[in-house]
């Protein structure tokens, strides 16, 4: 009775004391579920222990007696053990997280002695399970675009990084839920890369990695290549397009000749002269662009003028508009008996893009410009 009156006394005292406070300064203290922590009270060898009172909030742990029966909560059977006053816990659960004190009686030299101390424990889930994962929409360019970074554990902080460097908010990209979200407001070919979400808690630290492709093109179609080619040499036009993915198809004058964005052609014949096009092709975009290119095989029966000048008004209508189709070339093409000026107006319409050619006949013994 008289101990217990004892200890609620200094129960009292201990409550104005900050974690890691008297015998007991090392704290807080961290551990993962399932470890075994130990407490360890700072004495000195000269001093005897003769009664140790550990604590957990306001639940009695072990009232240890160096010369009397010892008296252990049941709860804690088989989980503690007690030794020169230090306890083991062992195999905690996020249930341990909380207060611990501890009241020693000591025998010293000069007489009797109480000791006091006060920690906080503070049990964590290991993380387990990280990753970084996409919703449905395209990593197309100008798409809004979210990447959700989840793992278990407990208290989880998160940080990200974009090929090893720190990302932080801008008006582009921004960081929601406490950073699970990396959400970019519009994505930019330049977010192309690898992220890393990296996840860490007290006891724990994971990452989990993402390789973004952002998708864009076709832009910027174009032919390398000679105009005129002497007869029995070997042509090369090269084409070349911004687009992420990219398929290239060859035609010259209406029929696909080839599949990939450079054009071979060995010993070369009059029939080799006409008007190339490469048409780019993005199957994640869904969109197409084309560029011409006119050639002439010297030796062979040359272009004409006329034809020539009609190569010129084309070329001028693909770097207008990027959009003309293959199909009102090729017509005009055919269309042609005098000589034909293809003139582009651009709809204001915008969105539908809709383009309109008009043909006017002009006098056949004009000068064609240069
Ligand atoms: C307890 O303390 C005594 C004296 O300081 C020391 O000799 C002994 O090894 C300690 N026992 C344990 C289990 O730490
Ligand atoms: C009390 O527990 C300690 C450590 O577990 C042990 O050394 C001691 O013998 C026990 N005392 C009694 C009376 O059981
Ligand atoms: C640890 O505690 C958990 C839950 O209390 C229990 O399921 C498990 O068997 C214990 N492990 C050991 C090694 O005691
Ligand atoms: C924590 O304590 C609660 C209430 O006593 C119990 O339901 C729960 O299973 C315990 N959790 C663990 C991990 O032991
Ligand atoms: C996909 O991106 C578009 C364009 O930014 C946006 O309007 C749309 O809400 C997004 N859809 C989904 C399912 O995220
Ligand atoms: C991205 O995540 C934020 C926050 O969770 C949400 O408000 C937004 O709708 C998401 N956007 C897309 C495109 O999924
Ligand atoms: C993850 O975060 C931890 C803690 O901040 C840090 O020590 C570690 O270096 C980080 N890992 C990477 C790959 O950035
Ligand atoms: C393509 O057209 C040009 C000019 O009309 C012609 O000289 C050439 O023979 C044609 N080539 C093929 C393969 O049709
Ligand atoms: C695009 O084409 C490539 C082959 O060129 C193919 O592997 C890929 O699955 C296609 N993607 C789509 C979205 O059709």
């Amino acid at each position: 009775m008289e101990i217990a009156a004892i200890h609620f006394i200094i129960l009292m005292a201990m409550s104005g004391l900050t974690k890691g406070a008297g015998v007991l300064s090392d704290g807080p203290l961290n551990a993962a579920v399932g470890e075994t922590v130990v407490f360890n009270p700072t004495l000195t060898s000269s001093e005897t222990l003769i009664h140790v009172l550990w604590i957990f909030g306001d639940n009695i742990i072990i009232e240890y007696n160096t010369y009397g029966p010892n008296n252990t909560n049941p709860e804690y059977e088989g989980r503690i053990f007690i030794s020169n006053g230090s306890l083991e816990l062992r195999n905690v659960t996020s249930n341990d997280s909380g207060q611990y004190s501890v009241i020693i009686t000591l025998i010293v030299r000069d007489g009797g002695k109480i000791a006091v101390g006060v920690t906080e424990l503070d049990v964590n889930e290991r993380i387990s399970g990280a990753s970084v994962t996409s919703e449905t929409n395209l990593s197309i360019e100008g798409n809004s675009f979210n990447l959700s970074c989840d793992a278990d554990g407990s208290m989880i902080s998160r940080e990200w990084k974009k090929d090893g460097v720190k990302l932080t908010p801008d008006d582009h990209l921004s960081l929601q839920e406490n950073n699970r979200v990396l959400t970019f407001n519009s994505l930019s070919r330049k977010d192309t890369g690898v992220y890393l979400c990296n996840v860490t808690n007290p006891v724990s630290q994971e990452g989990a990695e993402y390789k973004m492709v952002v998708y864009y093109g076709p832009e910027n179609v174009q032919i390398k290549g000679p105009s005129d080619i002497d007869l029995k040499t070997t042509l090369t036009l090269t084409c070349s397009a911004e687009s992420v993915p990219a398929s290239y198809t060859w035609m010259l004058n209406s029929t696909k000749i080839h599949n990939s964005a450079v054009y071979t052609k060995d010993n070369t014949e009059p029939s080799d002269s006409g008007i190339y096009i490469c048409e780019v092709m993005n199957n994640v975009t869904g969109r197409t662009s084309s560029a011409l290119h006119g050639l002439s095989v010297t030796g062979a029966p040359g272009l004409s003028g006329t034809e020539m000048l009609l190569i010129l008004l084309m070329h001028l209508i693909i770097e207008v508009t990027h959009r003309v189709s293959r199909l009102i070339i090729l017509s005009a093409v055919g269309a042609i008996s005098g000589i034909v000026i293809l003139c582009l107006v651009a709809s204001s319409a915008g969105a539908g893009g809709g383009y309109y050619i008009y043909k006017k006949k002009i006098n056949k013994n004009a000068t064609p410009r240069p």
